[in-house]
């Protein structure tokens, strides 16, 4: 009688979801696994894992930069920079998992938290506050400059390697959306009147 009542507490604790549970890492950051089959030595994948985890904090600094200033920009020209800047912060999202994906694909791990983003990211802190619409995107296309530089660093590194899959990345998800980032940023940097074109000199000296 005392047997089947012990059996049965055990089978009702089994049923109890086994909550805040912590152990071991299985495996450490900055590592690779051995054994793989993509004909990449274990150097090259673990220099490939390490540089590409550069760019990934930077892209998603880059990304948070984006929605920050989709949030706080102000002016006149607040509803085409409110939604590019959203569009722009879409894109990263999806350039940050294809980075991520490569770093795992390689036998690494990919940065994952905000907080060791910001200890790795070279891309410069803004403060918590609202900023002049020249300033925000100026962050911002300091953040993609920083990015460009590290995928042409990368892409040449990596096809020198033999890592053509990570060259192939880096220059078609990267480093091109990057380029086109940029592009629609600096135009809006372009001094240019709204309302009165600049007469010509001959004109104006008359
Ligand atoms: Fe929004």
């Amino acid at each position: 009688m005392a047997r089947r009542s012990t059996s049965l507490n055990h089978s009702v604790l089994n049923a109890e979801p086994r909550v805040h549970q912590r152990g071991r890492e299985i495996q450490p950051y900055g590592t690779v696994t051995h054994v793989f089959h993509l004909e990449l030595e274990e150097p090259v994948r673990l220099e490939m894992t390490e540089q590409l985890n550069q760019l990934l904090a930077d892209s998603m600094t880059l990304r948070d930069l984006y929605k920050k200033s989709h949030w706080q920009v102000a002016g006149p020209t607040f509803y085409q920079l409110h939604l590019l800047f959203d569009k722009h912060f879409d894109e990263q999202v999806e350039i940050v998992d294809t980075i991520a994906e490569r770093i795992q694909l390689l036998g690494g791990l990919a940065i994952a938290m905000a907080h060791d983003v910001a200890e790795t990211t070279r891309v410069e802190r803004p403060p918590r506050g609202r900023e002049e619409v020249p300033v925000v995107l100026s962050r911002l296309l300091d953040a993609h400059q920083i990015i460009v530089r590290r995928c042409r660093e990368l892409a040449e590194r990596s096809a020198r390697l033999g890592d053509q899959g990570t060259n192939d990345m880096v220059v078609s998800e990267v480093l091109r959306p990057n380029e086109l980032q940029t592009w629609f940023l600096s135009e809006h940097l372009v001094e240019g009147p709204l309302v009165h074109a600049t007469e010509p000199a001959s004109q104006a000296a008359d």
